[in-house]
């Protein structure tokens, strides 16, 4: 039976776990995979987190099975967080728990390959590297369209709007819809406004990935986008995660958000995304999605979380700010948002750093701001600067 199979090489991000585990050198420096550190270097779980485990363990009286809608009551009080007021009353709508932010861009593959129609969905280069992966796997046709140029830390808008030019109604557009993964740029607010227009004149279907909300300029500001290409389209698909700003990562805490023509046409998806979800994993994991529910369903929590995601927001914007003052070349990373930013270093520098100081970064340059510490930002600025093109 597996006579055929071929060997597969390992993801290269998640690859540098083991790689920084393996390394014994106390002044090594994890700025790999995408997890938030505190200024002591751990993932601590949030304060919010254990005082609602606490209160579910003292109170969950069953584990019976939900549906494969996950926890409704988790969906409900997230599409608020996504959509704000206005967005979490439209009946147009609808969203299911996912086992994370993957499993809601997988999902909303499936969504769009049932759909027939051929619909291609369009995705900035470079992007997060499971993006093509995950949502190719489906059967979905992807098309590339330029986001970033690496080498003078701009968003390549107009050649993006002008990429998108060819995209035909019905074709859907990926964005980041903050705190974009691997570059840290995200559009400006007028961009995003200027995309919206293009959205509604062409009938595109904007595929949304929130997997960072409130990491990079705050909770309403992180969504200002995502709402204005949702409000502009007819149709639109949003991944959410809770990974991030709720520190769940192995939890794998999310939902998939669909907007259809009209409330009808969402009951319609709504039992679509049922069906398929329940021909990959029949129903998502329950912990984490029970945990966000608690919180945001217990008052001091939610104001709890919201303090402790800004804590986390401070952090990386200190981050940032001391690495731009570092060198001018550095300055850039300023200006851009969340856990990543993209170092114009080669390959070959990348992993040149790894053997020469411990430092381990995706091999595209990009690194996780939140990785550093106050004490060891200057050691990581100085030896990356030194390997910088002039
Ligand atoms: C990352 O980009 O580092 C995270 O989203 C983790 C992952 O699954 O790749």
């Amino acid at each position: 039976l597996f006579d055929r199979l071929e060997a597969q090489p390992s993801d290269s991000l998640l690859a540098l776990i083991g790689l920084v585990k393996a390394d014994t050198r106390p002044e090594k420096i994890d700025v790999g995979v995408g997890v938030y550190r505190d200024a002591a270097g751990g993932t601590p779980i949030l304060r919010c987190v254990k005082a609602a485990e606490k209160i579910l363990l003292e109170t969950q009286e069953t584990k019976a099975y939900l549906g494969s809608e996950g926890d409704a009551r988790f969906t409900e009080l997230i599409k608020p967080i996504v959509f704000g007021g206005q967005g979490a009353r439209d009946d147009r709508i609808v969203g299911v728990q996912t086992p994370g932010g993957c499993g809601a861009l997988r999902l909303g593959a499936e969504l769009i390959r049932a759909s027939g129609g051929g619909a291609r969905v369009f995705v900035g280069q470079p992007t997060w590297p499971n993006h093509n992966p995950l949502i190719g796997a489906a059967g979905v046709e992807m098309v590339d369209y330029p986001y970033y140029d690496k080498a003078s830390h701009t968003v390549l808008f107009d050649r993006m709007m002008g990429a998108l030019e060819e995209a035909r109604p019905g074709d859907l557009v990926l964005v980041h819809g903050c705190c974009h993964n691997p570059t840290g740029a995200d559009l400006s607010l007028n961009q995003w406004r200027e995309l919206a227009d293009l959205i509604a004149a062409r009938g595109i279907v904007p595929f949304v990935d929130l997997a960072y909300q409130g990491l990079g300029n705050g909770l309403e500001d992180d969504a200002a986008g995502t709402r204005l290409v949702v409000e502009a389209a007819e149709q639109a698909l949003v991944a959410q995660s809770c990974d991030k700003n709720f520190g769940l990562y192995r939890e794998r805490t999310g939902a998939l958000f669909v907007k259809a023509s009209s409330g009808e046409q969402a009951n319609v998806v709504f039992g679509n995304l049922i069906g398929l979800a329940r021909t990959m994993w029949s129903m998502p994991p329950d912990h984490g999605a029970a945990i966000v529910r608690t919180v945001l369903e217990t008052p001091e929590l939610e104001a709890d979380w919201r303090a402790e995601l800004k804590e986390m927001l401070a952090r990386i914007r200190s981050l940032r700010a001391r690495l731009a003052t570092f060198d001018p070349r550095l300055a850039y990373i300023d200006e851009q948002n969340g856990m990543f930013s993209m170092l114009p270093l080669s390959p070959e520098a990348v992993v040149e750093l790894r053997a020469s100081h411990g430092i381990y970064m995706a091999n595209s340059g990009r690194f996780n701001v939140a990785g550093l510490s106050d004490d060891n930002v200057d050691y990581f600025a100085r030896a990356v600067v030194e390997r910088l093109p002039e």
